[in-house]
């Protein structure tokens, strides 16, 4: 199997604009915040699947670890490089064209593997998760965000797109239209939870990612302050339910034990 279903070199400048406003930046925050913690000081091995503009990558990296990142789509990495060496962070980084279904890393473990919003535009997940469990080092941890199966509907319900919720929320149906304007599949947590128990790794609590701020238009970019505080209701809100099942998005982490 290869390629995305989706081009992303048509949609770059989209995301941009998505991972720099209020909705992306709090995403990146919470997931960020969480991989730090877990990794500690480090310098840990890092892989990044589906890393698009090396967010992720700048961040970790600038945590001081050693990251990879993975990419399909050319103009994504271009994006990625100019936006390292304007961090110049080039030492710690190194950046590879690939797709997920071919990636050029037998031989090589790494501490964490992370995969951030790229399952949801995959047929499923089960074959992704295998193959990214594959390279988690023993004492390592996978980390993958997608669209959060349980939430159907929120968004659209509080956007007053009524239809749309409504008939997402009768039939479950977890595919609806994302961010970039394609049509984006959910999972479950305790689907992506029993994925990685069927890699050989154990689950550690998921967040919900984005309760509160996931239908403010695409454009919303609060004041510094008003963010910290958006951000500090929604960290709260990550792993507690009932709010964190809301999340639009849902961010599984699961550990390989350090003997295996
Ligand atoms: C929504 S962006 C997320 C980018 C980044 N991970 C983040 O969290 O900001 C999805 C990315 O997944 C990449 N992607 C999609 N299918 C892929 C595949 N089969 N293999 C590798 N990357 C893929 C896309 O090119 C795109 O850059």
């Amino acid at each position: 199997m290869t390629t995305p279903s989706t081009d992303f070199a048509t949609v770059g400048t989209d995301y941009a604009a998505y991972s720099e406003g209020g909705r992306g930046l709090l995403r990146h925050e919470i997931v960020a915040r969480r991989l730090v913690a877990e990794l500690g000081d480090g310098p840990a091995r890092v892989l990044d699947v589906g890393c698009g503009d090396g967010e992720m990558v700048l961040r970790l990296a600038a945590a001081g670890h050693h990251v990879t990142g993975a990419e399909v789509s050319s103009d994504m990495l271009e994006r990625a490089e100019e936006k390292l060496a304007a961090a110049a962070l080039a030492d710690r980084v190194r950046l590879v064209e690939a797709d997920i279904y071919e990636l050029p890393f037998a031989g090589e473990v790494f501490d964490a593997v992370c995969c951030h919003g790229v399952v949801m535009y995959l047929p499923d997940s089960a074959e992704p998760v295998a193959r990214l469990a594959r390279l988690v080092a023993p004492g390592g941890i996978l980390s993958i965000l997608t669209k959060n199966a349980l939430a159907v509907g929120v968004r659209e319900a509080l956007q007053g797109e009524y239809d749309s919720a409504v008939a997402q929320i009768e039939s479950g149906r977890t595919a609806s239209m994302g961010n970039l304007g394609y049509v984006t599949r959910g999972d479950t947590p305790e689907h992506l939870d029993r994925l990685a128990r069927d890699n050989g790794l154990t689950p550690l609590p998921w967040q919900g990612v984005r309760t509160f701020h996931d239908h403010l238009p695409k454009n919303w970019r609060p004041e510094q302050e008003v963010f910290a505080k958006a951000l500090t209701v929604e960290w709260a809100a990550s792993t507690r339910s009932p709010y964190r099942e809301l999340g639009r998005l849902v961010h599984t982490v699961a550990r390989r034990e350090a003997n295996a």
